[in-house]
């Protein structure tokens, strides 16, 4: 059985893939800030508007249509995270959701409590605890990573706990600079002292396949624009967790998980996008069902993935001005985002000339404000970040070193 990712297979189920620049396709290498979408998520989000849609709860079809859209998206996340759909909720987005948790968790902390962030993480899951923490006289403590290897080491959140600290929130994966963190053993140490544990998954979505039973972890988070799909937010609790937190609500929204902590109306067609998004990933595996197609379709993404991480460290490991900051080899420490420095030339002009040539890359601290500034570049503009996902060929690795070599 062939077990590798036919990639032009993949590309050619991405209409925006074949976008155009002065007659050249262009180069997403701008996954970290959303991906693109194959032809049959649009497909399912044009289904759910074409056909009639309406609000939960009715007594007729198009209401039955919206209630099954919400049922599949929440067994579609449950193979996804390997969780009961019970427990997966959903939102508009990744920071939305986290400050409504941050909310109700903070109802339960106490003065004298304490909780720990990472200096590794984007905003979204620093700034809504820091502010939750201020407001109910909570000590905040910061794990940092080493700005030299680009790891965060379960030591020194270690370092941080006892008995006063009430919650660790770190990534999964860095959006700047692409370390994977040991969240299963920061979890037992955290779990040993009673915290309970928050994980952004936003940018660990798109190159691993996650497991909340094997983790352990409490809450998880991810953003389905970010793993192929269109622009929603999605909550693994678990259900004890859940029910026991007050989240505000209005009085008429139902008091139970999972639904509880979905203020308002979702987005029904975007909910129908994330289970054909999760659908298209199992497509890329073979297996019984769909949990272990996905676990398949994974280790073919993460196999590609490492051959593009490794074509693009050895290109780059040429160039005298160019350097990578973060875990320096294509290995189980990252995944296939780079943050990288052009000595004497800006992060944005390097951008702007890679963006001149259809290479799609982003510049500056992509609001992991805490990482850039510990890499000592957020006053002069950040870094250069490229990112490769599944759909990515060795190709495009090498037109992006081409533009970096001749800066
Ligand atoms: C690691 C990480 N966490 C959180 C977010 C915020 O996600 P959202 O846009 O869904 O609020 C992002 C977005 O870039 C991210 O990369």
């Amino acid at each position: 059985m062939d077990c590798s990712l036919d990639v032009e297979a993949v590309r050619a189920r991405f209409p925006a893939l074949h976008r155009r620049q002065h007659g050249q396709v262009v180069a997403y290498l701008d996954g970290p800030g959303g991906t693109q979408v194959p032809q049959s998520v649009i497909d399912a989000i044009s289904r759910v508007l074409e056909h009639g849609v309406s609000n939960l709860g009715g007594g007729f079809g198009a209401s039955h249509d919206a209630d099954e859209s919400t049922t599949q998206g929440r067994l579609a996340m449950a193979d996804f995270f390997n969780a009961d759909p019970s427990e997966i909720s959903f939102g508009q987005n990744m920071t939305s959701i986290t400050f409504a948790v941050s909310r109700a968790l903070a109802r339960t902390w106490r003065s004298g409590d304490a909780i720990v962030v990472t200096s590794l993480d984007h905003d979204a899951n620093f700034t809504p605890w820091v502010r939750a923490a201020q407001e109910a006289g909570v000590e905040v403590r910061i794990a940092h990573f080493d700005p030299v290897t680009g790891e965060l080491d379960p030591e020194e959140i270690a370092s941080l706990l006892d008995e006063r600290v009430r919650l660790v929130a770190t990534c999964v994966a860095s959006n700047a600079i692409g370390t994977l963190v040991d969240v299963g053993t920061i979890t037992e140490l955290a779990h040993d002292v009673g915290a309970l544990v928050y994980l952004d998954a936003v940018h660990a979505g798109p190159h691993r396949l996650l497991d909340v039973r094997s983790i352990g972890c409490d809450f998880l988070v991810a953003s389905s624009y970010k793993f192929f799909g269109p622009h929603t937010g999605i909550l693994f609790g678990k259900l004890d967790r859940l029910a026991e937190l007050a989240f505000y609500k209005v009085r008429p929204a139902p008091s139970d998980p999972p639904d509880k902590l979905e203020t308002g109306t979702q987005s029904f067609e975007s909910i129908a996008g994330l289970t054909a998004a999760v659908d298209y990933l199992a497509g890329l595996g073979d297996g019984s069902n769909r949990r272990s197609r996905l676990v398949d379709g994974f280790s073919r993404i993460r196999a590609h993935e490492r051959v593009l991480s490794a074509r693009f460290l050895d290109g780059i490991a040429e160039m005298d001005k160019v350097m990578v900051h973060g875990v320096p080899a294509a290995d189980d420490r990252r995944v296939s985002t780079f943050a990288l420095s052009v000595s004497g030339t800006s992060a944005e002009a390097v951008a702007g000339h890679m963006a001149d040539q259809g290479l799609y890359v982003w510049s500056g601290h992509y609001y992991a404000l805490n990482a850039i500034e510990r890499l000592g570049f957020l006053d002069s503009g950040g870094l250069i970040r490229v990112g490769f996902v599944h759909y990515n060929t060795t190709e495009e690795v090498d037109r992006a070193l081409e533009a970096l070599a001749a800066v």
